[in-house]
């Protein structure tokens, strides 16, 4: 897969062990310059070393993608650095440590958050992160791609977005499983509104991934409780942040121009459509 030339923007990338990080790393493998948005700049000098080792550019810019101008103008600082972007990977999501004043507190909150009783702060937040700023992010960018009649955007919805998130589980929530169904309606109508113009949108739905998130989420419950999550697995393990990233990239290649409005289950066997 030859991505030399093509300039990827992934959201959420600063992390070490996020899944957007292992993206970041996968694209430039394979010959992409990289535009990073995170609000974790923390992570941008490790990820622009190890671009940089695979002789690919990098830029990072420290956003918060539910701020709408702020997300435009990154885009246009990415269009003015790189001229153009190609690929679009939206993968800043989750339902804790996703503020600017919490980013850097790896905890899940100590209760459930249901779509019953949540607060209108944690609807908007967790809404707001995961879907609004989905959208914000195509919209400013399928702009740039519409013109030069390519692209390829890929948007993270989850398994929980597929099935809804188990009720009284902290490390899932409710309006986060609504954002993600959401994701997919997103993902879907773009699909349709951009084809005519070369670009291709897909999501991809992983399971119980062990991430930055992922990790800490685990670390948080029982070890009993982790065994039980382990065994509603069919493959009886977690899913590893390349096993996702490796899709995504794929998604992002000239080799799957055909694909779109699709939903890749990922997941260890858990849940398939
Ligand atoms: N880990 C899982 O088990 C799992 C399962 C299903 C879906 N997902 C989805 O996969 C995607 C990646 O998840 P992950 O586990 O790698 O998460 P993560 O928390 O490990 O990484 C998220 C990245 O986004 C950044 N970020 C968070 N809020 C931001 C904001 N407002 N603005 C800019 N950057 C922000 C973080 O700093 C971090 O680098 C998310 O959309 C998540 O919902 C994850």
């Amino acid at each position: 897969m030859d991505l030399a030339g093509r300039v990827a923007l992934v959201t959420g990338a600063a992390k070490p062990r996020a899944i957007g990080n292992l993206v970041a790393l996968g694209l430039a493998r394979e010959g992409a310059d990289l535009v990073v948005a995170d609000l974790y700049e923390e992570g941008f000098p490790a990820l622009a070393e190890a671009v940089g080792a695979m002789g690919r550019r990098s830029l990072g810019l420290r956003v918060d993608v539910l701020d709408a101008q702020a997300v435009e103008a990154m885009v246009e600082q990415a269009i003015a650095e790189f001229g153009h972007i190609d690929i679009l990977v939206n993968a800043v999501g989750g339902s804790w440590s996703i503020r600017p004043e919490d980013i850097r507190d790896g905890t899940p909150p100590d209760r459930p958050v249901a779509a019953a009783t949540c607060s209108d702060a944690e609807w908007h937040q967790i809404i707001g992160v995961n879907l609004h700023a989905t959208f914000y992010v195509c919209r400013a960018v399928a702009r740039h791609m519409m013109a030069a009649r390519r692209g390829r955007i890929v948007n993270f919805s989850s398994m929980a977005g597929r099935r809804g998130g188990q009720p009284g589980s902290v490390i899932s929530s409710g309006p986060y499983a609504v954002a993600k169904a959401g994701v997919i309606g997103l993902t879907k109508q773009l699909a349709l509104e951009l084809a005519p113009y070369g670009i291709t949108v897909n999501a991809v739905a992983p399971g119980i991934i062990e991430s930055w998130r992922g990790e800490r989420a685990l670390a948080s419950v029982s070890a009993d409780a982790r065994e039980r999550i382990r065994a509603a697995i069919p493959m009886g393990r977690v899913g590893a942040p390349e096993e996702v990233a490796n899709m995504v990239v794929a998604l992002c290649s000239g080799e799957l121009q055909y694909v779109t409005g699709a939903v890749v289950d990922i997941n260890g066997g858990m849940w398939s459509a």
